[in-house]
């Protein structure tokens, strides 16, 4: 697909623009579909920063929803090959479709240890990390309290964003 630039994005009705947009916040199109009424944006940061304000400002229980709208990290999609395209591209970058069955092992009990605690999955911004730095954040968030893991999880999903953003718009 080509890359679109912010001033085609500016000028596209709101329903292109969604549809421009789709998959950049995963499963929520909500956020990208609230942004549209922001516009003009001067470039693509100005375009994130709109969209975090659009998370920011949800209520708690949409917040969950955008949480919980992220995979696990080596779950049960990444096996079943029902990633969109953007999960299955990063969860690769950092290895995870390839881990052996120790560390398939380990994935798989801290995705638990953490669903049990906080009732969402983790997730990460993968891109900026690498499989040790992801089990080393997985077992530090474990000790966080809900609130900042909520907050926490919000920020690596706007980081995420930002660079699904970066792929899909022209510098
Ligand atoms: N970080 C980047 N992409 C993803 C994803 O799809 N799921 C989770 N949990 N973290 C991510």
């Amino acid at each position: 697909m080509d890359r679109l630039s912010v001033t085609t994005l500016n000028q596209l009705d709101a329903a292109g623009f969604a549809a421009a947009l789709e998959g950049i916040f995963e499963g929520s199109p909500w956020v990208v579909q609230a942004a549209a009424g922001r516009r003009p944006f001067a470039d693509r940061a100005a375009l994130l920063a709109a969209c975090a304000a659009v998370v920011g400002a949800a209520d708690r229980g949409q917040q969950l929803a955008l949480i919980r709208a992220h995979p696990d990290l080596a779950g049960r999609a990444a096996l079943a090959g029902t990633l969109t395209r953007e999960s299955a591209g990063e969860q690769a970058s950092a290895g995870l479709d390839r881990l052996d069955p120790a560390e398939f092992a380990r994935f798989h009990a801290l995705n638990q240890a953490y669903r049990e605690r906080f009732a969402f999955p983790f997730v990460i911004c993968v891109r900026r990390q690498t499989k040790q730095s992801i089990l080393a954040a997985f077992e530090q968030r474990l000790t966080h309290d809900a609130a900042d893991e909520i907050a926490t999880a919000l920020a690596e999903i706007v980081a995420i964003a930002d660079i699904r953003l970066a792929e899909r718009i022209a510098p």
